[in-house]
């Protein structure tokens, strides 16, 4: 029990402001920031404590005198400075992915543990109105059991805007395949169930002529594919069918779950309603309208919630961290349960580039499971410093695309 505000600080502070914005009604003081581009000190502007103190090292940061830290720098770059936090007696929220690589998996699970430091994933999308109205209604029990579920986190973007938000050709997002990015789609479905995956496996979209003109107008980023789809078979037998961050029209997220007893999803276009099913022969008692599409509402909160960052979702992530570092209580994405996206994305991206095998998940709760992995360092992603790093391509067709390439300079010539 902590009996006053907990003291946070921030590291990278695009995404980090915003949440540190909604962290501040959820109940969180901001005593620190840290960022290595000081022209973004002024985001915390009005959200930090007056006396905060700012940052460009991590090793300096990271001895202020605070509780916890939102980690959210580097897409790929999460888990070395989460180590180092719990190292330092610091509680983490950390922005997806929680690692890289299975071997980062293996390590950041092993620092929690042996540091009993609190560690949770900043993942956001489970708390928006209609995803929540799916976790309260199929946990309520009406639905039967799960048998199949859909996940989708569509997020196109012009080549301008990507540029504008991918600086250096080491910057995660030119490297981040369709795989890769998975928090968004897979995360929600495992809250409202609670089942756990166990096998992937996974084909992705490459489009040979709009891959080159990504290419050409996205200063020759590494990842131009279209889709990642991967076919997850969970614990408890159902199926999950999810995407990566695809590059698809139109912009949106959108879930279904697809029941024993009936199905809930979300109304594509507005994720805030949902459309609930049973069949007109076996209604629940007490329901009598086999066929609803209703605007979902949260229970509590509502008027800190409504106005909040991705559909109240940065809200409620931040009071659900306030209310672990106050009052212990346990988040649903702790470090097991959030480095098991990660390896489902690994595994699934490992399924994609062997033509759609599949491929078992490591449950990390094993110790002699994580001996099998501790040097698993397979990751598209370089480091943004150094370029070192990457032993995968971001793309799953690679070689059909280092063809195309060829083939056009070939043409030229
Ligand atoms: N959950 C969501 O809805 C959501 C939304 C946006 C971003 N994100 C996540 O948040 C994270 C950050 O996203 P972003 O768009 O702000 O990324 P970004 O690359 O634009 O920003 C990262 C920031 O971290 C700073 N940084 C990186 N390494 C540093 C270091 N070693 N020392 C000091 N500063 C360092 C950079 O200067 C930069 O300002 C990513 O993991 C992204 O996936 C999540």
């Amino acid at each position: 029990m902590l009996d006053r505000k907990p003291r946070v600080g921030v590291f990278g502070l695009n995404r980090g402001s915003t949440l540190a914005k909604n962290g501040r009604p959820a109940g969180l003081e901001f005593v620190a920031a840290c960022d290595k581009n000081p022209g973004t000190f002024k985001y915390m502007k009005g959200i930090a404590e007056p006396d905060a103190v700012y940052y460009t090292d991590f090793d300096d940061f990271i001895r202020h005198d605070m509780d916890a830290v939102i980690l959210a720098n580097y897409f790929n770059q999460h888990t070395e400075f989460a180590i180092k936090a719990m190292k330092a007696g610091k509680a983490v929220i950390s922005e997806c992915t929680p690692a890289a690589s299975l071997a980062e998996c293996v390590a950041l699970v092993e620092a929690a543990e042996q540091t009993g430091m609190k560690y949770m994933l900043a993942e956001n999308y489970p708390f928006m109105r209609g995803c929540a109205e799916m976790a309260r209604v199929y946990q309520s029990g009406i639905l039967g059991k799960v048998v199949f579920a859909e996940g989708e986190y569509v997020h196109p973007m012009s080549s301008g805007e990507f540029l504008g938000i991918s600086p250096g050709k080491n910057h995660w997002r030119r490297h981040n395949t369709k795989i890769h990015y998975i928090t968004h789609s897979l995360g929600p479905l495992l809250y409202m169930t609670g089942a756990k995956p166990v096998r992937v496996n996974a084909e992705t979209v490459f489009l040979k002529d709009h891959a080159l003109e990504l290419y050409d107008t996205c200063e020759q980023r590494a990842a131009v594919e279209e889709a990642g789809i991967m076919l997850i078979q969970m614990d408890n037998g159902a199926v999950f069918r999810i995407s990566g961050s695809n590059n698809l029209a139109p912009h949106d997220n959108w879930y279904r779950l697809a029941c024993t007893n009936g199905s809930i999803e979300t109304v594509r276009g507005n994720n805030g309603r949902v459309i609930l099913d049973y069949g007109a022969w076996e209604l629940p008692v007490g329901v009598t309208e086999s066929h609803r599409i209703y605007d979902a509402q949260w229970d509590e909160l509502t008027d800190l919630a409504i106005n909040a960052d991705h559909g109240g979702g940065d809200f409620w992530e931040m009071y659900k961290f306030m209310r672990y570092l106050r009052y212990d209580e346990k988040p649903y994405f702790d470090v097991y349960n959030s480095v098991i996206m990660s390896a489902t994305a690994v595994m699934a991206y490992k399924s994609a580039l062997c033509e759609g095998a599949p491929f078992d998940i490591p449950d990390f709760r094993d110790r002699d499971i994580r001996k099998l992995y501790a040097e698993d360092r397979f990751t598209p992603f370089p480091d943004y410093d150094t370029g070192e790093g990457k032993t995968l391509p971001s793309n799953a067709h690679q070689d059909l695309f280092d063809a195309a390439l060829a083939a056009r300079e070939a043409a030229k010539a």
